[in-house]
């Protein structure tokens, strides 16, 4: 390679947090949603020169742990001990770059959590009193009954619990204007506007002063100055953005990245960052985080496979067995990619297995396995230089597709800085995906196969060549930070593999000469979307069984009347004689006894039911549906009849329950 390798200068700090998630149960696509835009950030930053911090970690105190460890039978600490250890090999597989892993039992945590709690009591901004409102376990929050939405918890729509206790207050309201100070004249401290015009009018509300302890259970920080109360869970769970720097007592962490960067949050929880969490900095003199950034959902919902196939699956929504199928890049890419930031949008395993294949097995993995193959085939597996005699000469369209392709390819890094700067990771991976389109269209351009055929050509096919190679180097580094196992596995086909990723690099067009590239596993094999979705569902529809969840909507037909319904003369039967039908395998035709009549039926059940077995059981019995011929023999009526799918697909029952021959079930 032609050029120096050039390293970033240190361009200052840069601490980014994700919010520190419940250990409650396993986590979903949607919690990893958060922490993969924090990583690619913390990784774009590191790249960029900046000394990073990366913050995680979970929040493990609350009335809700408690009870789901006493509904198990353990001790909170064994139930979030296990939780948390799946957090972090979730986090290993997925390669998250965090440089700090909190959990809010250690007692680095615990003790200085204590020490902030003293320094807003000295402060007098904290007092003891009565609490009467409401409670929603699953967010921790306080509601008024003023605030409460038909009675349910305003965020989450759930169930709230009556809470009367002795308690601890922090006087928030005395913050109120400070805060409305904040977001009026800092905008930037709050993004989306959205989510700061809500905050705003929150505030504008009124404030209330601030529960922050319980006394009903014992899975917390004790409340220094009064052991019979633990500190509420939200101000134990915020303080780990300066507890993990070592706030106050080990504080060189503290000084270098405090204040943070970014704290990185779901909407819903923007709240209790933006307000209460500044109000406690404030309380305790210490300095503001720079900005709160509130992303939207992931709206995880079933979707049909198609039409034809008639069944509503369920989408597989594990991480780890999506990774296993596709891999940490394509779910990273597929993150980061589809999903406008601030925004809710729709997750289902189609949308995704289109996205890579369009955009990883098409674009991008074509583009390096052509110009890879093509390297190979037209100059022995050599990265050609470039020469004057091999310039581009604009056609009659006056295009230079050379200029145009370094152009778009050393302009592509600052335009991705800017995406990035506004957290928008979908526009900032497009802005690479313009380069890598462009790249693809450039082979289409120059036809290299065509110069290939003519020895005069050579200098030109070298050039062509070359600019491929720069192209798809640029590409390597522009997504390192989204995809850094496949920002590898290119540079290894072209030959780049000892040389080290730096942004700089992305800005210089001309540095690849003499690179031997080697062809390897296509980077993206394209899926058959189909058959994908087919055994996803299928794993989708176990686990939900596994889990016991019976709760998953079905696609049905479309609702009747109970007068549609009344026109159906449902009878108890028994099959009296089974046997298969003699022109069709699929057939068992039944003889059924219903009171005094007996009659033939037939059903299409050969797959899942023996005859034998059939014989002597009650069966509910459509028994005015019109008679049709099935393969040469005459069926009267309709057996009701049952197997044990769990995706609903199958709509007859087994009846079990005895009923006079004859008698009407209605
Ligand atoms: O709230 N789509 O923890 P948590 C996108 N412990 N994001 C989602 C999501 C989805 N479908 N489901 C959950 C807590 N999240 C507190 C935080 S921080 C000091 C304490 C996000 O485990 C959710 O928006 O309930 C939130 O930001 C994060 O997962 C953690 O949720």
């Amino acid at each position: 390679m032609k050029g120096s390798i050039h390293m970033s200068e240190n361009k200052g700090t840069y601490y980014i947090s994700t919010p520190i998630y419940y250990p409650s149960s396993n986590l979903h696509i949607g919690h990893t949603y958060c922490t993969v835009m924090a990583d690619a950030m913390a990784r774009f930053k590191r790249l960029q020169g900046y000394d990073v911090m990366f913050l995680t970690g979970t929040d493990e105190h609350g009335q809700k742990i408690q009870t789901l460890a006493d509904k198990k039978g353990v001790t909170p600490q064994q139930y979030v001990d296990e939780v948390v250890a799946g957090i972090r090999d979730l986090w290993k597989t997925m390669e998250i770059s965090y440089d700090d892993f909190i959990r809010t039992t250690e007692d680095r945590h615990v003790k200085r959590v204590q020490e902030l709690f003293m320094r807003m009591y000295r402060k007098g901004d904290i007092y003891k009193g009565q609490y009467e409102g409401w409670y929603c376990t699953p967010c921790e929050s306080f509601w008024t009954e003023a605030q409460l939405n038909d009675g349910r918890c305003p965020d989450c729509g759930r169930p709230v619990t009556k809470a009367k206790e002795e308690a601890y207050f922090f006087r928030m309201s005395k913050y109120a204007d400070a805060l409305l100070k904040i977001f009026r004249e800092n905008p930037e401290f709050l993004e989306p506007e959205t989510r700061r015009n809500e905050m705003i009018s929150f505030v504008e509300q009124g404030l209330e002063d601030l529960c922050i302890s319980r006394s009903t259970f014992d899975w917390g920080i004790p409340v220094p100055v009064d052991e019979k109360h633990v500190i509420y869970v939200w101000l134990d769970a915020l303080s780990n953005y300066i507890t993990a720097l070592g706030w106050p007592d080990d504080p060189e962490k503290y000084e270098r990245y405090w204040p943070a960067d970014c704290h990185l949050v779901g909407k819903e929880i923007v709240r209790f960052h933006s307000l209460i969490w500044p109000a406690m900095l404030m309380s305790a003199d210490l300095p503001l985080p720079k900005q709160i950034r509130g992303h939207g959902w992931l709206l995880l919902g079933g979707e049909k496979v198609s039409k034809s196939k008639a069944a509503k699956g369920r989408d597989v929504i594990d991480p780890v067995v999506l990774i296993d199928r596709y891999g940490i890049d394509a779910l990273k890419y597929f993150l980061l990619r589809e999903y406008t930031f601030g925004q809710d949008g729709m997750f289902t395993n189609e949308v995704m297995l289109r996205r890579l294949n369009y955009d990883l097995a098409n674009d991008l993995g074509n583009l390096v396995s052509r110009t890879v193959s093509m390297i190979e085939k037209y100059n022995g597996g050599i990265v050609p230089d470039l020469t004057e005699a091999g310039k581009c000469v604009p056609g009659e369209d006056g295009i230079n597709y050379d200029e145009q392709l370094e152009e778009i390819a050393v302009g592509a890094a600052a335009r991705v800085e800017k995406q990035m700067n506004e957290f928008r990771f979908n526009l900032a991976l497009e802005e690479i995906w313009v380069l890598v389109r462009r790249a693809n269209k450039y082979i289409d351009e120059t036809m290299p196969w065509d110069l290939a055929k003519h020895e005069t050509q050579k200098a030109r096919l070298d050039n062509v060549l070359h600019n491929l190679a720069e192209a798809i180097r640029i590409i390597s580094i522009l997504i390192h930070p989204y995809m850094h196992t496949t920002s590898e596995a290119i540079r290894k086909q072209m030959g780049l593999w000892y040389a080290d990723v730096t942004w700089e690099d992305a800005q210089v067009f001309e540095m690849m000469c003499g690179e031997q590239v080697k062809k390897g596993k296509a980077i993206f094999p394209r899926l058959d979307i189909e058959k994908e979705l087919g055994e996803l569902y299928a794993l989708g529809a176990k686990a939900a069984a596994e889990k016991g969840d019976t709760d998953i909507p079905l696609e049905l037909k479309d609702e009747i009347e109970y007068d549609d319904f009344d026109k159906l003369d449902l009878r108890v039967g028994t099959i009296i004689e089974a046997e298969k039908h003699p022109k069709a395998d699929k057939l068992l035709v039944f003889q059924v006894k219903m009171g005094t009549e007996k009659r033939q039926i037939i059903s299409g059940v050969s797959e899942y039911f023996k005859p034998e077995d059939c014989v002597g059981k009650k069966v509910v019995v459509v028994a005015n549906l019109k008679p049709r011929k099935l393969r040469g023999l005459e069926s009267k009526g309709m057996i009701l009849f049952a197997d044990h799918d769990v995706d609903g697909k199958t709509r007859y029952e087994f009846v079990t329950t005895v009923a006079e021959d004859g008698n009407s079930v209605e």
